[in-house]
């Protein structure tokens, strides 16, 4: 049996704060909610949780505050099997996000980073060893860009393939770009990665927002377009779109996240990018159907038995 390398997670952990309603609010006005629930969350701890439940090693380099909340999302992130000795402490809050979640599953959030934006290239050089020895790296944009930059030369330098998932959108550099191997955004940010570029028009399709990424640097593409399936493309020259599988949406919360650990475990178990594509999407499909960021992200017996399952009904 192979020595799994590990996948190593880089990024933010928050607590959700979530309150359910018919729809989201608009700007000024009051609605009444159906329910309300606390859940673990964070970008980069629900990929490293994603990651965990599907039964392969992971490791996560962050940092949590000094409130009640860190204790608890210390404890979810351990009883999932996450290993945490890269994650740190420090005074003051931890991550917070404020989400409402509409009865069709769809989702607003507001981050408040709190410790999240205390992680610095620092915490990479003190967990260098973690990141020497991953399969993988992933990360996203919910810590500071400085880090981000230096993670991603640090990958660059030791030849460790990094999966940037540009959550929330914000400018980053060609040097960047070209150092990521795979670029992870859904429609929203690819739009804007798009248009930063100056090239992007309203009418583009998935596959010009993704040869504008390409032709900015990226190495690899998976566009996610979230019930519309997803779209790969590489420098390789790989174009494939992946069809969604249709299920019915409870909360898509961190179904993105999903995806992401989900797609890093395929490739790291030998799968193509397209069949790792597939199985990512089947993993997101399954966690929109559960409510919560990290209580939503399935096993490995879970996914697969949603894949079989869906196929039988369809043949
Ligand atoms: O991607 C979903 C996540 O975004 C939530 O868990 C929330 O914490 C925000 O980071």
């Amino acid at each position: 049996m192979p020595i799994k390398k590990p996948i190593v997670v880089v990024g933010s952990i928050n607590m959700d704060l979530v309150a359910m309603a018919e729809r989201i609010p608009a700007i000024g006005e009051t609605v009444i909610g159906t329910d309300f629930q606390i859940h673990p969350g964070g970008k980069g701890a629900n990929q490293a949780v994603a990651v965990a439940r599907l039964g392969y090693p992971v490791h996560m380099i962050g940092k949590l505050g000094s409130d009640a909340f860190a204790a608890q999302l210390r404890s979810h992130l351990e009883s999932a099997g996450v290993n945490l000795a890269g994650i740190g402490e420090c005074a003051g809050p931890s991550g917070v996000a404020v989400i409402l979640v509409s009865s069709k599953g769809e989702n607003s959030i507001v981050v408040a980073p709190g410790a999240n934006a205390k992680v610095s290239p620092k915490d990479i050089i003190d967990n260098l060893n973690l990141i020497r020895e991953a399969g993988m790296v992933l990360t996203q944009l919910e810590i500071p860009l400085d880090t981000v930059e230096y993670l991603s030369s640090v990958c660059a330098r030791e030849n460790v393939p990094l999966v940037l998932d540009p959550a929330p959108a914000s400018k980053l550099s060609q040097k960047v770009l070209e150092q990521v191997e795979w670029f992870t955004p859904n429609e929203s940010e690819a739009a804007f990665y798009g248009s930063e570029n100056g090239t992007h028009s309203g009418s583009a399709t998935p596959v010009d927002v993704a040869e504008i990424l390409l032709s900015m640097g990226c190495k690899g593409v998976v566009l996610k377009m979230g019930s519309k399936g997803s779209y790969l493309a590489s420098q390789k020259g790989l174009r494939e779109s992946i069809p969604a599988f249709e299920v019915k949406a409870v909360d898509t919360t961190a179904a993105g996240d999903a995806f992401n650990g989900a797609f890093a475990v395929g490739l790291m178990l030998g799968k193509s990018s397209r069949e790792s594509a597939v199985f990512a999407a089947g993993v997101a499909s399954v966690s929109v159907t559960r409510a919560g960021a990290q209580p939503s992200m399935p096993t490995m017996a879970e996914a697969v038995a949603f894949m079989n399952s869906y196929s039988a009904n369809r043949s």
